[in-house]
């Protein structure tokens, strides 16, 4: 990415001293000290050597931040200006690994059409839910030291905090066994409100928690209103950026560590360790997280979002924090930052901040502080720092409210979440103020005529909701009964676009899967992968090959669709929307052993967006072909022309 090389003859080079001094001898002599007996050459060598570490006082030495390095964390400081955003954008630009950014300025969603931007009023994410296998008494815990973190509550209103949370679950029933729907802020907040204190140091833990909850629930009316919201685990796949500009500062931090806190917990229970860099969060104006009042605040250490941050590496989550303020950052995120980029820094205490964390030296310092909009110091490691230039970055005009829906609106509609519910126990304890019992069980019980439905499901995924219904003695009975899965969370309605397939699908959730599996005893095969959309296209092409007469299966050698035209092996990658994947996919194909790709999209503008992408890497262009959708929905088209196609370029 960055690369840089202080060479003491190129250096001098450019600055005229060429003469008089520099020959052949200076950096083989460069090693000698003075005192030792040497000639005068040598003597010259070292003036030379004086001379230019005075006026360049860095290192030799090449430096290259690749992705691995951000793994292990980067910091960028530098004053208002100094082009610490255009150094992020630059960065998200080069890393291979998706990426999150939390922008509290608008300041990256011109970033490209590929970066899902999800601005504040778009979002929907519950809090409470516990990530994908982590329990609830876990996830009590690091949400109520994420909630007290981010509003500077003390360690008294944590304990408050978590014993409310572990009765809201147990009012959910999510001891007995994890599973939709989740409590969401909102019957938090109701069930303080409810609560009968005793003792006046419970009601000050009541009344300043509820107050900060209170805000949360109004600024985010929108967003907590939910038992489910996106899931983390589908957006840890892919560049987002969460915009969170115009809601308070807490509330910033409440979610922005609630997420960081999320995909920490949900890598833990999952095991993902591994080699390399897997993410990358991306964090401006980082003190707001990793503020020193709060490092001194907390009693017990460690503030637990530094602690993270230190512990993400073993999963390869990399961050890059940036700040105008060093002297306001944490000592352990300055300390577990790896590599760092000095930018423009005027004020004496926060480039005395920067400067100490990186440890330069005085005549390293003095070249630092006449540093230009452009330039900035690196240090990886503790190895010597070396000056490096930064490209700029055009990101042309600013893009607006409007313009934004229309580039995302697609994207946004692909999200899943599910609305807001409560439980009976709940209900009951609300409304007649008795305490939790132990363990009733669980009505997990649907209706004759949605279990009837989820069986067609499960048997087959692909077909439409007419069709469906026409099992019914009533479309109404039916529709009914889709609106009883939907509801219960065992399935998701899914749109097939364009035309001439229009059609939608009823996708099974986990939670439908699981109860299909044990309730009703029905093995669920999964045929393809992703999405039912995909499975769709999936298996719709398999079909039209096979119906021309060509042998053709899913997933063989991680192909979408395989198929074998006599010696010929052709793949065919079902493209959902115009991502960098995508371009894997193809390479990994042809590295397979694919004579021929084809990426079969949805719409032309998809295709031309992974053409385009297939221009900047330099793919081979004869082995791959495009395809709209649209194409395999005409038998008579495609029969006819299909051999000669296969070798269209
Ligand atoms: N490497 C660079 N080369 C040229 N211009 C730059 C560079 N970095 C920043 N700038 C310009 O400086 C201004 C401030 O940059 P910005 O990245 O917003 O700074 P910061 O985030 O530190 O406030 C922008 O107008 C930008 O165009
Ligand atoms: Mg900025």
């Amino acid at each position: 990415m960055f690369v840089a090389e202080g060479d003491v003859r190129d250096w001098l080079r450019l600055s005229g001293r060429e003469s008089g001094f520099v020959d052949e001898d200076v950096e083989r002599l460069l090693g000698y000290r003075a005192g030792e007996d040497v000639s005068s050459s040598v003597e010259l060598a070292l003036t030379a050597k004086l001379l230019q570490y005075r006026e360049f006082p860095f290192g030799s030495d090449s430096v290259e931040v690749s992705g691995d390095l951000l793994s292990r964390h980067l910091l960028v400081v530098g004053q208002s200006g100094s082009g610490k955003t255009t150094l992020l954008r630059n960065l998200m630009g080069e890393v291979e690994k998706p990426f999150w950014a939390f922008d509290l300025k608008q300041d990256y969603r011109h970033l490209s059409r590929d970066v899902l931007v999800l601005p504040w009023n778009e979002l929907k994410f519950n809090p409470l839910r516990p990530p994908e296998g982590v329990s609830p008494m876990r996830w009590a815990q690091v949400f109520s030291e994420v909630f007290c973190h981010a509003t500077a509550l003390l360690s008294g209103s944590k304990n408050y905090v978590l014993k409310q949370v572990v009765r809201l679950y147990k009012l959910y029933n999510l001891f007995d066994g994890v599973s939709e729907p989740f409590p969401s802020l909102f019957e938090l907040e109701m069930l303080l409100s409810e609560e009968s204190v005793r003792g006046r140091k419970q009601s000050g833990y009541r009344d300043t928690v509820l107050n900060r909850l209170g805000t949360f629930n109004v600024v985010g009316s929108s967003v907590f209103d939910c038992s489910a919201g996106y899931g983390v685990e589908e957006l840890l796949d892919r560049d987002v950026v969460f915009e969170f500009e115009g809601i308070n500062r807490d509330l910033q931090n409440f979610v922005m560590e609630v997420l960081f806190a999320g995909v920490y917990e949900y890598r833990l229970a999952q095991n993902q360790r591994g080699e390399g860099l897997n993410h990358v969060f991306f964090l401006d104006e980082g003190k707001q997280v990793f503020s020193v009042y709060k490092e001194r605040q907390d009693a017990s250490g460690l503030p637990e979002v530094d602690r993270l941050v230190a512990k993400m590496r073993e999963f390869g989550e990399g961050l890059v924090v940036a700040d105008q303020e060093a002297s306001k950052l944490t000592e352990s995120i300055k300390a577990n930052t790896y590599t760092k980029f000095l930018l423009p820094t005027a004020g004496g205490k926060q480039f005395g901040a920067v400067a100490e964390s990186m440890d330069l030296d005085e005549r390293q310092r003095s070249y630092a502080r006449d540093l230009k909009i452009g330039e900035a110091v690196l240090q990886v490691g503790s190895s010597n720092p070396v000056p490096v230039e930064i490209q700029g970055f055009d990101t042309g005009r600013p893009v607006s409210d409007e313009e934004l829906r229309r580039q995302q609106h697609e994207k946004w509609e692909e999200l899943d979440s599910r609305p807001q519910r409560v439980t009976d126990r709940f209900d009951q304890y609300i409304r007649g103020d008795t305490e939790p019992e132990e363990h009733t069980d669980q009505d997990t019980g649907i209706s004759g005529d949605a279990e009837q439905l989820l069986e067609d499901i499960v048997e087959d995924p692909f077909r439409s909701l007419t069709d469906r219904y026409s099992e019914f003695s009533s479309s109404y009975k039916g529709n009914q009964a889709k609106s009883e899965l939907v509801d219960t969370g065992f399935v998701v309605e899914r749109k097939i676009r364009p035309e001439p397939v229009r059609r939608k699908l009823l996708q099974l959730t986990d939670q439908g899967r699981n109860h299909a599996e044990e309730e009703l005893d029905i093995d669920v095969k999964r045929n393809g992968r992703g999405g039912v959309v995909h499975r769709f296209w999936q298996n719709h092409i398999k079909d039209w090959f096979e119906e021309t007469g060509w042998s053709a299966s899913l997933e063989e050698d991680d192909a979408d669709v395989a198929v074998d035209m006599s010696g010929v092996r052709l793949a065919v990658e079902v493209a959902m929307e115009d991502s960098p994947r995508e371009i894997r996919h193809i390479k990994d194909r042809l590295d397979s052993g694919f004579n021929t790709v084809w990426v079969t999209c949805r719409s032309s503008e998809i295709q031309s967006g992974i053409q385009e992408r297939m221009l900047e890497n330099d793919l081979p262009k004869n082995s791959v072909a495009f395809r709209l959708f649209r194409r395999f929905c005409n038998k008579e088209n495609g029969s006819t022309s299909m051999e000669n196609s296969v070798f269209e370029t």
